[in-house]
């Protein structure tokens, strides 16, 4: 385990959206630290707080409350001038690429907009070197900095987001769901990449996904949530093998692999997520857990350490060795 100080820690965050009286709680006292160089995924059912999580991290929305921190300092206190600087080393790369590309700015001027916003831009040529650089980067030919968004296919223009991702020399990337908006024959070629410019860069990562084989391809540790609040965190490989909270392996349940040797113990997921606005007492799943007792309607559960860098929020230590009612 990484004894260095986290890159990212995130404490008790909050984010409710609409009037007090019937506020949806889309993230609801979430904690977890990324460490320098790791990736983390963010995994969970749709609606679940995944990208209120990722825009939350980026100041693009504002918490309820909670604390965000880079490097020890939080980002809710830094003034306006100080998260413009901060900004550069933070960055989004979004799920759709046409919708976040200016359709009416050629490449170059898209790119060179980012460098010149965060001071990277030193003079024409200069400018026009990095852009290039930044292209090859991505695996494009420089000649496509001539070009606008609509003449790139998906993929390409998903290499262009991360493209002016890097231009400012991140240290920390959301990537929210950057793979559902391509084809899927192109989608391991942008994974290939994140990995490779993840490991020349030494880019630290929160990747959000609901595509559970790229997220144990891609991602060290993982944060399972469930109607916004975290049920499990644990190292990838664990977690695949052997998920703790009943939440996870219902969700793991429901992507199978066609695997003989390991057969299918737990069921999938039943019933629909419960309305963010007027979530369950207690447990959260407790309404669709094939597990919950009594117990689980009185006290939210603790996410307890278990040990080796896996915790779960469920009071039952017994799920794991019981087969599904
Ligand atoms: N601007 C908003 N105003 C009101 N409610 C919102 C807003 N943004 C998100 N929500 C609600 O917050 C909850 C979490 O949404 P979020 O987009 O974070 O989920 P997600 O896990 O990213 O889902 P998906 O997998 O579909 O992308 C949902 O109930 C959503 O309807
Ligand atoms: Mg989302």
């Amino acid at each position: 385990m990484s004894i260095a100080a986290p890159l990212i820690e995130v404490r008790g965050l909050q984010k409710f959206f609409g009037p007090p009286s019937r506020a949806v709680r889309a993230v609801d006292d979430v904690s977890f630290v990324i460490h320098p160089g790791e990736t983390l995924g963010l995994v969970g059912e749709s609606g679940s707080g995944k990208s209120t999580i990722g825009r939350a991290l980026l100041r693009l929305v504002e918490s309820t409350s909670g604390q965000i921190l880079y490097r020890g300092e939080d980002l809710g206190a830094a003034t306006g001038s100080r998260m413009r600087s901060l900004r550069s080393k933070l960055q989004m790369i979004f799920q759709d690429p046409y919708a976040s590309l200016n359709p009416k700015m050629r490449v170059r001027d898209i790119l060179g907009e980012a460098l010149h916003v965060h001071g990277f831009a030193k003079g024409k040529e200069a400018t026009a070197q990095r852009i290039a650089e930044l292209l090859k980067l991505v695996g494009l030919p420089p000649e496509h900095a001539a070009r606008y968004p609509h003449e790139f296919s998906g993929g390409q223009r998903q290499r262009i987001g991360v493209a002016r991702a890097l231009s400012v020399q991140p240290e920390f990337i959301v990537a929210d769901e950057p793979l559902s908006a391509l084809d899927v024959s192109i989608q391991s070629q942008v994974v290939n990449l994140l990995c490779d410019l993840r490991d020349q860069l030494q880019l630290t990562m929160l990747f959000i996904s609901h595509d559970l084989d790229v997220v144990e391809y891609l991602c060290d540790r993982v944060v399972v949530l469930y109607l916004g609040r975290v049920m499990e965190v644990a190292p990838t490989e664990a977690l695949f093998e052997r998920p703790l909270h009943p939440y996870s392996q219902a969700l793991l349940a429901a992507s199978p692999k066609p695997d003989p040797l390991q057969p299918m113990t737990h069921v999938p997921l039943q019933g629909d997520i419960p309305s963010p606005v007027n979530p369950p007492s207690g447990c959260v799943f407790r309404t669709r857990c094939p597990y919950a007792l009594e117990a689980c309607a009185q006290a939210r559960p603790e996410l307890q350490d278990l040990g080796a860098g896996r915790f779960k929020a469920c009071i039952r230590d017994d799920v794991d060795a019981l087969s599904p009612p």
